[in-house]
């Protein structure tokens, strides 16, 4: 059977829909949790959509995945920035893995510039709200599949 795509999402998104709607939008985690489910579904996949505010939590799950996913996306929200335990993890996960932020980072304070998740990253989706959760199911849906036509 197909392993599921974990969407793994950081401190402070359980409150999306109610925390600086400008910048975030006013979808809900339950919203993306639909949306990217709806997504996956229809090229095939089963999601695993879950967030914590714990940065070993993180660490945990994306560990987890090294098993149990065939993808991971991750929004480490602010963990982004400082994390090199999540960056660690990342890079021993042997798996496609998209990095996504509703905001455009980039256009932001510096200090949310550099992502560590990023060095572990295949791609980086910034700046495209809620639909980017969806093209990050796309990508690494994509992802998986060049890598099955890949191997021997
Ligand atoms: C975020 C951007 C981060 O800088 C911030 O700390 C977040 C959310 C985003 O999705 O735009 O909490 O990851």
């Amino acid at each position: 059977m197909t392993k599921p795509i974990y969407i793994l999402n950081g401190p402070n998104l359980n409150l999306l829909g109610t925390r600086q709607t400008p910048i975030y939008g006013a979808a809900t985690l339950a919203d993306l949790d639909a949306r990217t489910s709806a997504r996956a579904k229809g090229a095939g996949f089963a999601t695993v959509f879950r967030q914590t505010n714990r940065e070993g939590e993180l660490v945990d799950w994306i560990q987890e995945a090294r098993e149990r996913a065939s993808a991971v996306i991750v929004n480490a929200a602010a963990y982004s920035h400082t994390s090199i335990a999540i960056l660690d993890a990342l890079l021993a996960v042997d798996l496609p893995v998209v990095e996504v932020h509703l905001s455009n980072i980039h256009r932001r304070e510096t200090f949310r510039h550099h992502s560590y998740v990023s060095a572990a990253a295949d791609g980086v989706i910034v700046g495209l709200g809620a639909q980017g959760y969806e093209l990050a199911v796309d990508a690494a849906v994509a992802l998986v599949q060049s890598r099955a036509a890949k191997a021997p």
